[in-house]
């Protein structure tokens, strides 16, 4: 009866579908969005897309919105890596004509699908061990823990076209990403991803906020905003 409800009120606001329907008919083809994440590796690899069963523990909703009418690449060589790098000149390349560009939605559709996102939260007990500490790191300082003391630009970018390929970009995390999510995600990836292949790096928990800090710094840069 309350979606009959809806679909009428959307219809009259002019929007095509209404966003509780239509997910996960057209979305669920590629993402998860009941849970639970992948258990075995082989699940993990066949993933077409990220999960999105715990977005309004994840995501700003602003960005969603946005990213929805205007999708561009956040993982520079796809899902899994390994199935879109070819041999280069010098070392492997990505191979760009493997790489699907995402579908984009109209305006209506992508805020009402965000909204819906927003309110999937199983991970609240996760988010809830986190707390963002006031402080300031030097763009400087911020780069030399990720990279050299960290290992974390094995990767991930930090810039366009510098830094690691196989995980997500990291320049935009912070346009992306809730504060509490990545220093979660940082803490304990297998508390998210059973099977990610991000590494547990042990790191403490002021390391933690220093990575967080620095993240942000990258999210403020003018010249990495796009
Ligand atoms: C053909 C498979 C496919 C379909 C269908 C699809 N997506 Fe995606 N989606 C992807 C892939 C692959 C990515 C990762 C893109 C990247 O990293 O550049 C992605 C990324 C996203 C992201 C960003 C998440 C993140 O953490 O990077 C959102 C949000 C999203 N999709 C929502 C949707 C919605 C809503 C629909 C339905 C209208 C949809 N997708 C349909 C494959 C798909
Ligand atoms: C061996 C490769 C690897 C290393 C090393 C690594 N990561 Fe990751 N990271 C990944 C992958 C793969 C993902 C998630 C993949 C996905 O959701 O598609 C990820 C996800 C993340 C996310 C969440 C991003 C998002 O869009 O969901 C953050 C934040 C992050 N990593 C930070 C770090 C930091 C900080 C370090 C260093 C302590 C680090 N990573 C080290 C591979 C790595």
């Amino acid at each position: 009866m309350q979606k009959i409800i809806l679909a009428i009120l959307l219809g009259l606001s002019g929007t095509a579908f209404s966003a509780e329907e239509t997910f996960p008919k057209d979305c669920a083809a590629c993402h998860n969005i009941s849970g639970p994440a992948a258990q075995t590796l082989k699940e993990a690899f066949g993933k077409k897309g990220p999960d999105l069963f715990y977005a309004g523990n994840k995501y700003r909703q602003e960005w969603l919105a946005a990213w929805l009418q205007k999708p561009k690449r956040i993982r520079p060589a796809g899902m899994y890596y390994g199935n879109h790098i070819k041999p280069g000149a010098k070392s492997d390349e990505i191979d760009a004509s493997t790489l699907a560009e995402h579908v984009a939605l109209p305006k209506a559709d992508a805020t009402a699908i965000a909204a819906w996102l927003m309110k999937l939260k199983p991970h609240d007990d996760l988010i809830a061990k986190e707390k963002i500490e006031p402080g300031t790191i030097t763009k400087q300082m911020g780069e030399m823990n990720f990279d050299k003391f960290q290992g974390c630009m094995a990767c991930h970018l930090i810039e366009p076209e510098y830094g690691g390929v196989s995980g997500p970009e990291l320049y935009t995390a912070a346009r992306r990403l809730q504060p509490e999510y990545m220093a979660s995600y940082i803490r304990n990836p297998q508390a998210w991803e059973p099977k990610s292949w991000m590494p547990n790096k042990q790191v403490s928990d002021g390391g933690i906020q220093k990575l967080v800090r620095y993240l942000e710094l990258l999210g403020k840069d003018s010249e990495n905003a796009k």
